[in-house]
């Protein structure tokens, strides 16, 4: 088993905390600025993770956009655009979402042992799928990744995914956009569910850096000893 990789946890929430709406209709929480800055820290990633149901709802091609950006990597002698990597219990993707057709870099989906001979079956011509253990566990997913080689990962929600990460304290930095309105709607997800987290009253998590991108703000939180400076 490798290292734990490097792991900045990435997202966008409402002033009053939530991740999406509850409709079908897709919440766009960042700007244009906004967007190119997240492009430019996929661009220095070699992994970028999302669950399952972000795959399902987001339908995202968690590419890096940029040209520019790409060919400097390729220069860097990696992929143009990061590893992508999903979790799932269920094993319920379509192999027609973008996260699969998009992209020629390699494609990972762990899950749980009970879970890898369906997600093989359904999944096995698209990605690569890895036993995660039983039941899954997300260090276990950490260092099967960095004995991947990877050793910088974003990790860009959804909200069930982010919990977990900051709850088994598995995470070195936050990068928290806020978006300047009101979701409003308790039946929409929220950043974080409930949970036991490593940083409460009693240990407050270290403010890195606050940067005003046009309308949002981004909070930049030191979560490790680990964490980067730029
Ligand atoms: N604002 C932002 O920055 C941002 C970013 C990303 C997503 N989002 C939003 O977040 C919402 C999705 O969040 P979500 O919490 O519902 O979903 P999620 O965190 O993206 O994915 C949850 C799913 O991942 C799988 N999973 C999670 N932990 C697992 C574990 N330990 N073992 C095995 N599988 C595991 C399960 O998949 P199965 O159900 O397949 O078993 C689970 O249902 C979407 O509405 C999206 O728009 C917002």
């Amino acid at each position: 088993m490798g290292d734990r990789p490097y792991t900045l946890l990435s997202c966008g929430m409402s002033i009053d905390g939530y991740l999406d709406t509850a409709s079908e209709r897709r919440l766009v929480l960042s700007n244009e600025d906004d967007l190119d800055r997240v492009d430019s820290v996929r661009a220095g990633c070699d992994a970028i993770l999302v669950g399952a149901g972000t795959v399902r709802n987001d339908n995202p091609r968690l590419l890096v956009r940029s040209p520019e950006r790409r060919r400097d990597r390729v220069a860097r002698g990696l992929p143009p655009t990061p590893l992508k990597v999903t979790l799932t219990r269920r094993a319920r993707l379509d192999p027609g979402a973008r996260f699969f057709t998009t992209g020629d870099e390699e494609k990972l989906v762990y899950c749980p042992t009970d879970a890898v001979a369906e997600a093989r079956d359904r999944l096995g011509e698209v990605a690569t799928v890895v036993d995660g253990g039983r039941p899954l566990d997300l260090e276990h997913l950490g260092e099967d990744l960095g004995s991947r080689g990877v050793r910088r990962l974003m990790v860009e929600g959804g909200g069930t995914v982010l919990t977990q990460f900051l709850t088994g304290d598995l995470a070195d930095e936050l990068h928290l956009v806020v978006a300047p309105f009101f979701v409003g709607d308790s039946r929409a997800r929220r950043l974080v569910g409930d949970g036991c987290f490593p940083w409460n009253p009693d240990r407050r998590a270290r403010l890195a850096d606050v940067r005003r991108i046009g309308d949002v703000v981004l909070l930049r939180y030191a979560l490790s000893s680990r964490f980067e400076t730029d």
